[in-house]
């Protein structure tokens, strides 16, 4: 158990939540205050590294939704921070560690596809990873997972179709796809991007699949939605920026927040 375990297990005398959220760039706020049971500031957990972006806050909250407990990574690390990666991988095995046995990750990302405009959902059914990296190159812990883990079905078949359905009976426009990693932090180019067109994405962006890569190797399941908040590069004419990706996903925080919470309701 990593050192992160045992102190998250000490401040919150024990919790062992079932769900965990990863908050992508620009989503802030989970919990609404009444609801958060505590908060752990990543300064004090030695797994945690402090997120060096705007958009990304650098704490683990614990809340309630209904009944269940459910903790939340408010920032994540990313690559293109210069990160090692046991940066990125111990916060996923800590989450396996405290008990958690579902995974749900936002991102923000830029849209392959004309009839998936800013503003838009997309659950991710599947990954390129283009980033050049793999967060479990080096030693194995054979106490987390095999040495070759199988990815076939990373993005959880039942719980992708359980979160359809929800958003299906609450008439939310949710699109599905593939994600496509590029490492960052410089955007992609408009002949990148046609590449990935061609390859069949969806969707690209510069997180969440180290995240699932981990996540599988620990058989803790996932799901991951990503916030459209622009047409990737050389789609339109306009100049891609963080700032517009922070705009958009603000603009978007509170109807993706509430369909993972009707999909943590009907979890249970
Ligand atoms: N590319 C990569 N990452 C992103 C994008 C994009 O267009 N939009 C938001 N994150």
């Amino acid at each position: 158990m990593l050192r992160s375990s045992k102190i998250f297990q000490e401040k919150t005398n024990n919790i062992h939540p079932k769900i965990a959220v990863i908050l992508g760039s620009g989503l802030t706020n989970f919990f609404e205050d009444p609801h958060i049971l505590h908060t752990i500031s990543y300064e004090e957990l030695p797994d945690f590294s402090q997120p060096t972006v705007e958009g990304h806050a650098g704490k683990l909250v614990v809340g309630t939704v209904d009944t269940q407990n459910v903790v939340c990574m408010y920032g994540r690390s990313h690559i293109y921070e210069g990160r090692e990666s046991t940066e990125l991988v111990n916060p996923i095995r800590v989450l396996k560690d405290i008990g958690c046995k579902l995974l749900i990750i936002t991102n923000a990302a830029g849209s392959l596809k004309e009839e998936m405009p800013p503003g838009s959902f997309m659950v991710i059914n599947d990954h390129l990873n283009w980033s050049g990296f793999n967060p479990l190159i080096g030693p194995n812990d054979e106490s987390y997972g095999p040495r070759f883990s199988d990815m076939s079905d990373a993005y959880h078949q039942s719980y992708r179709e359980q979160l359809i359905n929800i958003a299906k009976k609450n008439n939310q426009k949710l699109f599905e796809g593939v994600y496509c990693m590029y490492s960052g932090p410089s955007f992609e180019t408009p002949a990148e991007i046609k590449a990935l067109q061609v390859l069949g994405g969806s969707a690209v962006g510069m997180s969440t699949v180290p995240e699932v890569v981990v996540a599988n190797h620990c058989e803790l399941a996932v799901i991951a939605i990503s916030v459209i908040t622009n047409y990737a590069a050389g789609i339109k004419k306009t100049k891609l920026s963080h700032q517009e990706t922070l705009e958009q996903a603000s603009l978007a925080e509170e109807k993706i927040l509430s369909l993972i919470k009707n999909f943590i309701r009907d979890v249970k």
